[in-house]
């Protein structure tokens, strides 16, 4: 997962934080493989921990993404909708959220036309190089 995590995007993570996530929510992230056994797609999920006073329990998507040459097969939605399917049906999440690019235009659409997430708000200069980002979510009721 962190080496297709690192031929895809620029936010990485430390094998530290992949293990906590496979430790405390093993049923929430996924990957998929070719015909060889070797990853070309992943998702990374939680349940978020900081549960602001009067807000529901809710997942949280890290990270997906999926090698070039797998791309628009339909992996990144089948892996999407696997880990929100446990976020509900086994920590109740009411809502999944998460963060794009604001520029993202294969990503946005992935989450906005093809699974229905909305734009919640708009966080200014989120990521390390100034970009901001969309902080969306999708009803999981
Ligand atoms: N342009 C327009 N729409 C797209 C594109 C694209 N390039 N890619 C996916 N979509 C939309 C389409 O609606 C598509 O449905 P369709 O093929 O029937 O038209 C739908 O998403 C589902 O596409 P998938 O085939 O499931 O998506 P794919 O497996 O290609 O993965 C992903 C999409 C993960 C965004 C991939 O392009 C990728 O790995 N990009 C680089 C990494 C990245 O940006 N990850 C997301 C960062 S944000 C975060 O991790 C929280």
């Amino acid at each position: 997962m962190q080496a297709c995590n690192l031929q895809n995007l620029p936010e990485n993570y430390t094998m530290r934080y992949y293990l906590y996530h496979a430790m405390t929510w093993p049923s929430l992230s996924y990957v998929a493989e070719d015909a060889k056994g070797r990853i070309v797609g992943y998702v990374l999920a939680k349940m978020e921990e900081d549960i602001a006073p009067g807000d529901e329990p809710h997942g949280h998507l890290t990270s997906i993404s999926v090698l070039r040459s797998y791309r628009r097969l339909g992996l990144a939605k089948k892996l999407m909708l696997q880990s929100q399917d446990a976020m509900a049906s086994i920590y109740k999440a009411s809502y999944v959220s998460l963060h794009v690019r604001k520029s993202n235009r294969a990503a946005l659409s992935l989450y906005r036309d093809s699974l229905g997430f909305t734009v919640q708000d708009i966080e200014k200069k989120y990521y390390a190089d100034g970009e901001d980002a969309y902080a969306m979510r999708l009803s999981l009721k």
